[in-house]
């Protein structure tokens, strides 16, 4: 079988990583959830308390980090850190430190790696502009900013988070805000990638619409 590499980009609450799963099953390929790797970055620079302007602290901590995945876990250093990195604040620990150089450039040299020697379905940012411009298939995921604060919210009800409506809505905004805006990589359409709004659609129709054009030019 031919490695294929699929690139899926767009907002937080797009359903981005529910579809990339489904997808990477579907062909029987790895799905690499590249939010979750600037999460545990986050998480792992919180937790030691290092500050975005101290450039020195942040390297010798990038040099001595390892992100990997196995069978849906995301491995911080080896540990397990699922939970921890799913929380509103790692969230935005994810989208402040996201925009700093050096943490760019360590997480997209581990995801090319990961992408070299295996098939994978990539979703995040800047996969397809800037991770795997050379990707067999792009796609451009959308929703309105109300749907995906809905959905966002209804996940985090259901796993128990206190959290409003109106915050998560804050959050969303404001995430949108710090991903399209920032110098480096933001988040934006790739020219060839294919452009699919998902608002008032279900997971599997647009599933099926990605299956679909994928059969069809494979
Ligand atoms: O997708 P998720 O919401 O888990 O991503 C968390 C944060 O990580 C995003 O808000 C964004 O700032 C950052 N991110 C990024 N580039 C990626 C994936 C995520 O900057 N490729």
């Amino acid at each position: 079988d031919e490695k294929i590499n699929v690139a899926i980009d767009g907002p937080s609450g797009a359903g981005k990583s529910t579809i990339a799963k489904e997808v990477a099953r579907l062909l029987s390929a790895d799905y690499i959830d590249t939010g979750a790797m600037y999460r545990a970055i986050g998480y792992k620079l919180l937790k030691n308390g290092v500050q975005a302007d101290d450039g020195e602290a942040l390297e010798e901590i990038l040099e001595a980090t390892d992100i990997d995945f196995d069978q849906g876990d995301t491995l911080l250093d080896g540990e397990v850190v699922n939970h921890q990195i799913r929380t509103p604040e790692a969230a935005r620990m994810a989208s402040l430190y996201s925009a700093l150089p050096a943490v760019r450039t360590k997480l997209v040299a581990l995801q090319r790696k990961m992408a070299q020697t295996k098939s994978v379905v990539m979703d995040g940012r800047d996969i397809g502009t800037n991770v795997l411009p050379d990707a067999s298939f792009k796609f451009f995921m959308t929703a309105s900013a109300e749907e995906r604060a809905e959905r966002r919210f209804q996940e985090l009800k259901d796993k128990g988070q206190p959290v409003s409506l109106e915050q998560v809505l804050a959050d969303i905004r404001q995430r949108d805000h710090n991903d399209s805006t920032r110098a480096l990589n933001p988040l934006r359409k790739a020219e060839d990638a294919v452009e699919i709004d998902t608002t008032g659609r279900t997971i599997q129709q647009v599933i099926e619409e990605i299956m679909e054009i994928i059969k069809q030019e494979s």
